[in-house]
């Protein structure tokens, strides 16, 4: 993972808070327009996996006391993925002080500090978070601590300003901003920590007399101000602070997803041979030494063993895969699949809830669902497996040693045993004991000199 640039722009004093505990809020209750999507923003996946749980694996990732997702009615879905962490409902949209509101009924009487977190900013570092932490638990009289970052383009923040030692003067949003506040690029990652003694009173005294009408938690500061607290500025990378809103900016996180993992998945001692058109999934596992070609791309749940090469332009979801096995180039595993040691799939090969032993191979264009291929099998080119009638699916087995000729039909169900061996071309419908020769085809009739005439010339 990349080195952040976290520059506290003060050095605060040391002084820590009486007490120390942490409670994270998520902020989640925003429908996401913009998504043109019936689907709640924070369900739309980055590496195959809610935006919401992204963000709820880093908050978990920091030992909480306490995990509070706030939702709007009816969200029933975003509930459901942060389960078991309780969700808060916030009943109308009015700010994101409002929104922290709603969750002091299921906060009780924390007195810790309260980490305020957006689901739809997934992907900041457990790092950045910490520093945020312990910037706020280390500093002086401190009500809060916000994330800023330094925006290329501010438009749509709030914009921060701050005092003479570094501590928060003020932080205007857009809307309420003039055009000389509005030149300031150092901004609000809307990320922030507060004292949780106090806070639901605090949040009471927020008003709503502003641009938007709206209840904002960048009030807060003031409102410690009043109590003589101050608030803290730590800057975070304006990279891993990026918001979605968009389908474009969903895809820009998703390249930044990709772009870590592909870093981490080197740094594990993979061998990716272009790193830019690899993709992986949120749990995707691969083992050591193993060498991963271009354009391969892996969906959920898969794992890889070590010494395994991946050739270029494979699509592998649902499986495991053992050392020493050679799989594609321009192969498809599908889920349910183990393919043991050193066994081999080749190009145009198709893999589906299968079992594929040590050694065997099926090397060119092939499908093979619902089946177990024995160890040292060889599924010649073009064979397949028939495994749905139109109504169920049902399984072949074929044992160890076993030659399937190429262009063969097994219809299953059926079961062949170790050693049999099938002449290409055959159309199999009864099992095979073991080392049988099977011959299910047509003979070969040669007329002699019959062909003349047949073609027009
Ligand atoms: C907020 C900040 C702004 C900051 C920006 C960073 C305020 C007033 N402004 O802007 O300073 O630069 O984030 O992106 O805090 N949400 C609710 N309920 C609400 C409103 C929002 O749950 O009533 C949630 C949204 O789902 C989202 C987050 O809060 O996850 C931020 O909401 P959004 O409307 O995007 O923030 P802004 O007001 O634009
Ligand atoms: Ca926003």
């Amino acid at each position: 993972m990349s080195n952040l640039a976290i520059k506290p722009n003060i050095t605060p004093p040391k002084m820590t808070k009486s007490v120390k505990d942490l409670a994270v809020i998520i902020l989640a209750a925003g429908k996401g327009t913009r998504m043109k999507s019936s689907l709640p923003k924070v369900l739309h996946k980055i590496a195959g996996e809610p935006m919401i749980r992204h963000i709820l694996k880093t908050a978990e990732s920091l030992k909480p006391s306490k995990i509070i997702t706030v939702i709007s009615e009816g969200m029933d879905d975003v509930k459901a993925a942060v389960a078991p962490h309780p969700t808060a409902i916030q009943k109308q949209q009015r700010g994101t002080g409002d929104a922290v509101k709603s969750a002091i009924a299921e906060l009780g009487d924390f007195k810790g500090q309260v980490l305020v977190l957006y689901g739809d900013v997934p992907l900041v570092s457990k790092d950045t978070l910490e520093a945020l932490i312990n910037h706020h638990r280390l500093g002086k009289d401190l009500g809060a601590t916000v994330l800023a970052m330094a925006a290329p383009d501010p438009t749509g923040y709030g914009r921060i300003f701050q005092n003479g030692d570094g501590t928060l003067n003020r932080i205007v949003e857009e809307k309420d901003a003039n055009d000389d506040e509005r030149l300031v690029r150092l901004v609000n990652s809307g990320l922030m920590v507060m004292e949780g003694d106090g806070l639901a009173d605090r949040l009471e005294r927020i008003g709503n007399k502003n641009a938007q009408k709206e209840f904002y938690l960048v009030d807060l500061p003031t409102i410690f101000k009043e109590d003589d607290l101050a608030t803290g500025v730590i800057r975070g990378d304006f990279t891993e602070l990026k918001g979605v809103n968009s389908r474009a900016q969903l895809a820009d996180l998703e390249a930044l997803w990709q772009h870590r993992k592909r870093l981490a998945i080197m740094d594990d001692g993979v061998t990716l041979l272009d790193p830019h058109t690899t993709y992986f999934a949120a749990d995707t596992k691969i083992g050591r030494d193993t060498i991963i070609g271009p354009s391969v791309i892996f969906g959920p749940n898969v794992e890889i063993e070590d010494n395994v090469e991946i050739r270029a332009f494979s699509h592998i979801e649902g499986a495991k895969i053992k050392s020493g096995a050679t799989i594609g180039p321009f192969a498809r595993i599908r889920p349910d699949t183990v393919i043991e040691q050193d066994a081999r799939i080749g190009n145009f090969v198709e893999v589906k809830n299968a079992h594929i032993k040590e050694g065997a191979k099926a090397n060119h264009l092939g499908y093979i669902g619902d089946a177990e291929l024995g160890a040292h099998s060889n599924f010649g080119c073009g064979a397949i497996t028939v495994n749905y009638d139109g109504q169920k699916k049902s399984k072949t087995i074929i044992g160890d040693n076993v030659m399937i000729g190429s262009n063969s039909s097994l219809i299953a169900p059926i079961e062949i045993g170790n050693g049999a061996y099938i002449a290409a071309g055959s159309t199999l419908s009864k099992d095979v004991e073991q080392d049988a020769l099977v011959i299910a085809r047509a003979e070969t009739k040669s007329l002699a000199g019959k062909a003349k005439g047949k073609l027009k010339s």
